[in-house]
């Protein structure tokens, strides 16, 4: 598989777990990019979740990883740009599906809800799952008909 261009962004309530997954995505040598917050003072997390859901709709990276307090806020905000499924993501076998099941291009996971070891593994299991295609590929094609008109799905 072509090496993953991946984002990642946080709210202050993130901060913490982003530098844990940054530390954790240089040791394995995948190529990312940090679009802040960059302390723990307090921000937004719209306006982060804006830039990095921008950042993979416009196809500058392939995925991009979300956390704030409980990874809910900032993930709402990133499915309101067209063409993201962002997923939140507190466990392995959620974190599998979202990526064979859903093509989910943003992972959204929360601070203040898992433990650093646990959204570690997340973000590994969640960075290998290729997208299964076939009838998960029609569902997806629903969702985004849904994103032009919801007068209708797929057609
Ligand atoms: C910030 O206090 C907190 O609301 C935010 O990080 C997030 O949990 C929102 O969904």
């Amino acid at each position: 598989m072509e090496r993953l261009k991946v984002v990642i962004g946080c709210d202050h309530g993130g901060f913490k777990l982003k530098q844990e997954i940054n530390k954790m995505l240089e040791e394995k040598g995948y190529e990312f990019k940090d679009f802040g917050t960059f302390s723990e003072e307090s921000v937004d997390y719209p306006a982060v979740a804006l830039e990095v859901a921008r950042a993979v709709r416009d196809g500058l990276y392939d995925r991009g990883i979300l956390i704030c307090g409980t990874g809910i806020g900032i993930g709402i905000a990133a499915n309101k740009i067209q063409g993201i499924r962002a997923a939140l993501c507190h466990d392995t076998f959620s974190a599998k599906a979202s990526r064979e099941h859903n093509n989910a291009n943003i992972l959204t996971m929360g601070e203040r809800v898992i433990g650093p070891g646990l959204a570690k593994d997340i973000v590994n299991v969640w960075l290998e799952t290729d997208f299964a295609g076939g009838r998960h590929a029609r569902r997806v094609d629903m969702i985004k008909g849904m994103e032009i008109s919801d007068e209708g799905i797929g057609n």
